[in-house]
């Protein structure tokens, strides 16, 4: 069984999994009207990946004797400058969001829930990697240069498709 603090911090956290999926799909859309597929493609994976982070929490509640709460999420922006500023905000949302891992993992210490904070380490990795893949995606960016967004794009669903082709095999 949860206590109220920890089922309510998850409950935020529902809502910022739920907001981040919502958000790249924002993101996925503005990039199929640039004109970059693969950069749609990656953000539709990162999407759906985001909502199955905000499907694992809800599960968690429920099954820790608390109640999930499915909430209303804000609107995200439809526009977003250009490829360069869009993965600064992916960026920037996934630093945030390690942020609240990291206050969920706090808050179990604090009320000494150590089988939440044993479960929740699997978010704690899971931004590593998050963080990794987009500065990985940022590097690319800036070593190609503006003029090479067509090669760009192509190497984002090039990475993509090396990141989904484990989970395919097992
Ligand atoms: Fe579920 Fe990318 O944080």
């Amino acid at each position: 069984m949860i206590s109220n603090k920890i089922e309510d911090i998850i409950n935020i956290q529902i809502e910022k999994e739920g907001y981040s999926s919502n958000l790249y799909l924002a993101m996925a859309s503005w990039a199929e009207n640039q004109g970059f597929a693969g950069t749609a493609e990656w953000l539709h994976a990162q999407a759906e990946e985001e909502r199955s982070h905000m499907l694992k929490f809800i599960a968690y509640v429920n099954d820790r004797g608390g109640k999930a709460i499915i909430p209303d999420f804000k609107k995200p922006p439809s526009d977003f400058v250009d490829i360069s500023t869009c993965f600064k905000q992916v960026m920037e949302h996934e630093r945030y969001i390690t942020n609240s891992i990291n206050e969920i993992v706090a808050l179990c210490a604090q009320e000494r829930d150590f089988t939440t904070q044993n479960w929740v380490q699997w978010f704690v990795n899971e931004q590593i990697q998050e963080e990794k893949s987009v500065q990985g995606i940022l590097d690319k960016l800036r070593l190609l240069g503006p003029g090479n967004l067509y090669m760009f794009d192509r190497d984002v669903l090039a990475m993509r498709q090396a990141e989904a082709a484990p989970a395919k095999t097992a």
